[in-house]
């Protein structure tokens, strides 16, 4: 018999093995997940939830699907945690630090409080990530940011109200676009690709059996 521990899932007390995810764990009570439900990897950000530990008053934030369940968890899960993208065309901006102003201005109302980074689910460092968006220094927000999954969780503590992981987003364009040296073997790689040098090598692949896919695609040459 394994090890159980005693959630709450929408204030409803379920037993469940202690050595599940939240996510898994709100499956074995039966719920179906349509929604706060992706990847199930921590990749796609989508299963962001918070929770608090009875006794503990901190509300904490987490990945469902990377989070193991503890004994006495109050779990609330929501759809998904708003954050504010503003519009703007890639290709009519610069990468000055007057960007940063008219589309995010509210990055210079931050307190400094480290709730962000307190919330991220990745460990970042995400009020250094905004320190360097303040500055216009977008290689090293866009280096700094560069593992985010947009789950929102640092957003939804801020009390200046800032959407960071769309900050990060506009700072990664920004570098990729103008500050980053130009990747040439990409880029006749691409050319390749758009010529159809490899259309018969892609169909064979297609045609091959999953497992003969995995194998190869795990056997693969990786470029240092
Ligand atoms: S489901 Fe994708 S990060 Fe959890």
């Amino acid at each position: 018999m394994a090890d159980m521990v005693n959630v709450f899932f929408f204030g409803k007390k379920y037993s469940v093995p202690a050595d599940m995810t939240v996510m898994t764990a709100m499956e074995y009570a039966g719920y179906t997940l349509k929604r706060g439900c992706g990847c199930r990897h921590g990749f796609c950000g989508a299963c962001a939830t918070i929770y608090r530990i009875k006794g503990d008053n901190e509300l904490k934030t987490c990945l469902a699907c990377q989070k193991q369940v503890e004994d006495g968890m109050y779990v609330a899960s929501i759809p998904f945690f708003p954050t504010d993208k503003r519009a703007y065309d890639i290709n009519q901006i610069k990468p000055t630090q007057q960007i940063m102003m008219e589309l995010y201005p509210e990055i210079y109302s931050c307190i400094g409080c480290n709730a962000c980074t307190n919330a991220c689910t990745q460990k970042l460092d995400v009020m250094h990530y905004i320190a360097y968006a303040q500055r216009g220094e977008f290689e090293k927000c866009a280096e700094e940011s560069f593992d985010c999954v947009g789950c929102g969780c640092c957003s939804v503590r801020c009390p200046a109200g800032i959407s960071h992981p769309m900050v990060g987003v506009l700072a990664r364009r920004l570098t990729g676009k103008y500050l980053a040296p130009e990747t040439l073997h990409l880029k006749d790689r691409v050319e390749q690709v758009n010529s159809g040098a490899f259309d018969e090598l892609i169909e064979q692949v297609m045609q091959k059996p999953i497992t003969e896919m995995k194998e190869l695609y795990n056997n693969r040459d990786i470029e240092k």
